[in-house]
């Protein structure tokens, strides 16, 4: 995963952002991508909802094959859907760099992180907000990044869920102590405001979509939260 390094307490808290198309005009999703690059993003973050895991239904493999066609950073597709081992190694063929699913919908997760390996992107488990940490004792030897949630899925614009921050503290610190080079990536309700605070906590990818399109300048955004999120110390 490139060069990102967190070394919270040393100092060193470089990170990946990672826009959420989710937030885009998707009639004009190309030229959002280009605007986000232009700005500094290295990771497009893409939603995938079915409509029964969360509330809402979004994009599949389709987009995401258009999308390899039309970007060089990383894809990194986030499944919120039942059943995801039946899909993980399908978005990969489509041309995701990372996929990630849920914890909570999957009882075989380390074959589905298996098979998502074996297509050769990086194998991501995602915990929603009242998920404990405690849910990834058996399974964060195996997976390449965690993602933590910090609000319920489903939707964008939500607002942060502040008692995340502590989570995503004792998360690296485990990370740490288990010797392992597991990224941690937070999503949902990030903004200009509480980045610099998200990154100290231990973020080495940071998703943000409300923040990012929407605004009339997506480029301007994303350079706005590089910015902000290297000033944490
Ligand atoms: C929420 C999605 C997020 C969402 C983030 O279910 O997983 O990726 O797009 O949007 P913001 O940054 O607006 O909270
Ligand atoms: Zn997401």
């Amino acid at each position: 995963m490139g060069d990102i390094a967190t070394k919270i307490g040393e100092r060193t808290a470089p990170f990946e952002m990672a826009p959420s198309i989710l937030s885009a005009d998707f009639a004009r999703l190309g030229e959002e991508i280009a605007a986000v690059e232009k700005g500094g993003a290295t990771v497009l973050h893409v939603d995938v909802m079915d409509g029964k895991f969360v509330p809402n239904i979004t994009i599949g493999l389709p987009v995401v094959k258009s999308l390899r066609k039309c970007t060089r950073v990383k894809i990194d597709t986030h499944l919120m859907i039942e059943e995801p081992g039946r899909y993980a190694a399908e978005f990969v063929k489509a041309g995701a760099d990372m996929v990630s699913v849920h914890i909570e919908a999957d009882p075989h997760i380390h074959r589905t992180l298996a098979s998502i390996k074996s297509e050769g992107a990086l194998a991501g488990v995602v915990i929603n907000p009242a998920t404990p940490i405690s849910a990834l004792d058996e399974v964060l030897n195996y997976a390449d990044f965690v993602l933590v949630m910090s609000v319920n899925p489903g939707f964008g614009g939500q607002k942060f869920i502040p008692p995340v921050l502590e989570k995503l503290r004792r998360l690296k610190e485990i990370v740490r102590e288990r010797g392992l080079d597991t990224l941690l990536e937070i999503d949902g309700g990030v903004d200009q405001q509480n980045i610099a605070e998200i990154v100290s906590a231990g973020a080495d990818i940071v998703v943000a979509g409300s923040a990012v399109f929407g605004k009339g300048d997506p480029a301007a955004a994303v350079k706005e939260l590089l910015d902000g999120g290297s000033d944490w110390v």
